[in-house]
């Protein structure tokens, strides 16, 4: 992990309120993993005081790529930067996707902007992999396919794909893959993070989930960022044991 001044791309927004920022930086000649974040400071005032943590969305040679949509002040002013502006980022920070291992099938499974981390996985994972990308938004406008792989839909509203909430869609599909050989990488709103961890912890299929919290410091000191852990009577840190947890250990 180390702190560095990154020169801002380009910031592009790709659908209506989700960008893509592009800084050039050292940062990415580190050894990153899919599923790792950087905390940006977004600007050099006191407000908003706090870096912004966001997943690493890709790396292409010396460029990192993030993926956003705007929540807040800090979002607002990252969407408002220019190509040439300086932004200090720490990271790359926490534990990725384990994206090694025997199964065949790579299973995304995408809340919104929690689509964020996958083109860094989906790059990493070995070709001879069959991966398959589910993506759900409440609306179609909601739904954030980019540079994923082989993508199907999900819709709160039917308004595109599979009518019904993504966890519903992967319930109906799941069928099509042999368990035993499946490996399923999901990021989004807790709520469908709790519906999968639910569903594949009762009918035994290996999944990692990429959680969120409000974090601070980013990198374990001020403990803002626990979460309830399964198997150990102490609390996790989400920017430091996580933000990527196997399912079965957390409790969301
Ligand atoms: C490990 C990690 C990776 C993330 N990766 C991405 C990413 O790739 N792309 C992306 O768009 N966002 C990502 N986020 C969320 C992102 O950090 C927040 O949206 C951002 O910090 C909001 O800053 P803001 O100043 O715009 O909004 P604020 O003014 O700080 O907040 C606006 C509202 O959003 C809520 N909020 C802020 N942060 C979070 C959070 N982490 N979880 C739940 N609610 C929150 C606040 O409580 C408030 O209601 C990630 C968060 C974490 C912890
Ligand atoms: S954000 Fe400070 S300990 Fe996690």
């Amino acid at each position: 992990m180390i702190e560095k001044n990154a020169i801002v791309k380009s910031v592009e927004e790709i659908q209506k309120g989700i960008f893509i920022l592009k800084v050039e930086s050292e940062l990415s000649a580190l050894e990153a993993t899919p599923g790792q974040f950087c905390n940006i400071k977004v600007d050099d005032s006191l407000t908003p005081l706090l870096r912004r943590p966001f997943s690493i969305c890709d790396v292409e040679g010396n460029i990192i790529s993030f993926q956003f949509n705007i929540v807040g002040e800090g979002t607002k002013i990252l969407s408002q930067k220019k190509k040439g502006d300086i932004l200090n980022i720490i990271g790359p920070l926490g534990v990725g996707f384990n994206y090694s291992g025997n199964y065949e099938n790579a299973i995304i499974i995408a809340g919104g902007i929690g689509a964020a981390p996958f083109p860094f996985l989906i790059e990493k994972i070995p070709n001879n992999k069959n991966i398959i990308s589910f993506c759900g938004g409440r609306t179609k406008n909601d739904i954030i396919s980019y540079k994923l792989k082989n993508v199907i839909t999900s819709t709160d509203d039917g308004s595109e794909g599979f009518h019904g909430n993504v966890v519903e869609l992967l319930e109906s599909e799941i069928h099509k893959y042999d368990k035993a050989k499946t490996k399923i990488f999901a990021c989004g709103p807790n709520p469908m993070l709790r519906a999968l961890s639910k569903f594949t912890i009762e009918n035994g299929y290996e999944c990692e989930i990429s959680t969120e919290s409000v974090m601070a410091c980013g990198f374990g000191i001020c403990q803002g960022c626990n979460v309830e852990g399964v198997h150990s009577d102490r609390f996790l840190l989400v920017c430091k044991d996580g933000p990527v947890f196997n399912a079965e250990d957390v409790k969301l």
